[in-house]
């Protein structure tokens, strides 16, 4: 996959880096839970209370994706923490990522299957910057996301574009008007347990045409507070990389996969295409290695 130079990521200097490793993220890390709870109370965070509600809900997620911080506790965690950097960062490589896929989809306009969509942030980012249009419907458990991304996607003058349904991901099969010519499963697998992956993955690469992309992302500890968001935010976020997640949907049926980071080294996002279906060998091949050379 290119690389996209084009991106504005944010990163960390070395200064930063080490302050963090050597200060912040230890004390973070290993201050007793109910003070950094208290704290974060205190400074009436509105990121720890997202977190709290629903943790690594779509709210959360939201808050990190604007950046905008009224409280003092936000400002230093959304603008200062590396995670919801991350994740900004995740947000700009994934709508190119999306953007370019939707613009080589031969199908125009490209229908976009998003599960655990939230309220639908990043695909709307990427129709917004593709030179083309494209159709996505939005799965999610939770329908209050949908109110947000109703709004979202009138902002964008995309109301037509989008379609929402509340749903668990897991029963996607049951779900699609047609086969998408993109899946995206991003900000999810990090909830799903392996066989939950493959199980999903399994039911797509069942409706899915051969050779199409689907979209998901990795997560790794470099952001280097794991141990502070499970005490302290209720976060239980399991790590996987591109390897361990190409194996998942390897056994899935998907294949052929490639991948782009962002610089924090956080997230990577990762397209991987629906390999063909089994089918049966043209005749030659069929042909018994005696035969060879016989004609027909
Ligand atoms: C971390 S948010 C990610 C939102 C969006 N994909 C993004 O990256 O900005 C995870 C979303 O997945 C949804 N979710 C979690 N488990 C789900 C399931 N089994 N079926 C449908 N949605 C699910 C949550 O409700 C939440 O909105």
């Amino acid at each position: 996959m290119d690389s996209w130079p084009e991106i504005e990521f944010e990163r960390q200097g070395p200064f930063r880096r080490t302050l963090k490793g050597g200060i912040i993220n230890p004390l973070a890390n290993y201050l007793p839970g109910g003070l950094l709870r208290g704290l974060l109370k205190f400074g009436k965070s509105e990121l720890a209370a997202a977190n709290w509600a629903d943790p690594g809900g779509w709210r959360s997620m939201v808050i990190s994706y604007n950046g905008h911080a009224r409280k003092l506790a936000d400002r230093i965690l959304i603008k200062g923490g590396t995670m919801p950097m991350a994740l900004r960062n995740r947000r700009r490589l994934a709508g190119k990522v999306l953007a370019s896929l939707i613009e080589q989809s031969p199908n125009q306009p490209a229908y976009v299957l998003c599960l655990g969509a939230g309220p639908g942030q990043i695909i709307i980012d990427a129709i917004c910057q593709s030179g083309c249009t494209a159709k996505a419907l939005l799965v999610d458990l939770n329908a209050d996301a949908f109110e947000y991304g109703k709004a979202l996607a009138d902002a964008a003058g995309l109301q037509e574009n989008i379609s929402f349904v509340q749903a668990d991901v897991r029963h996607v099969n049951g779900m699609l008007a047609q086969p998408p010519d993109i899946a995206k499963m991003l900000g999810i697998c990090e909830y799903l347990t392996d066989e939950q992956i493959i199980a999903i993955a399994a039911a797509l690469a069942a409706v899915m045409p051969d050779g199409t992309p689907i979209v998901f992302n990795t997560l790794s500890l470099a952001h280097g507070t794991d141990r502070f968001f499970r005490r302290v935010f209720g976060l239980h976020m399991i790590h996987r990389d591109a390897r361990q997640l190409g194996a998942l949907f390897e056994q899935a049926g998907f294949g052929d996969f490639t991948t782009a980071g962002e610089p924090l080294g956080v997230y990577e996002i990762v397209v991987g295409r629906k390999r063909p279906t089994q089918t049966s060998p043209p005749a030659a091949a069929r042909r018994p290695p005696h035969a060879e050379g016989v004609a027909p």
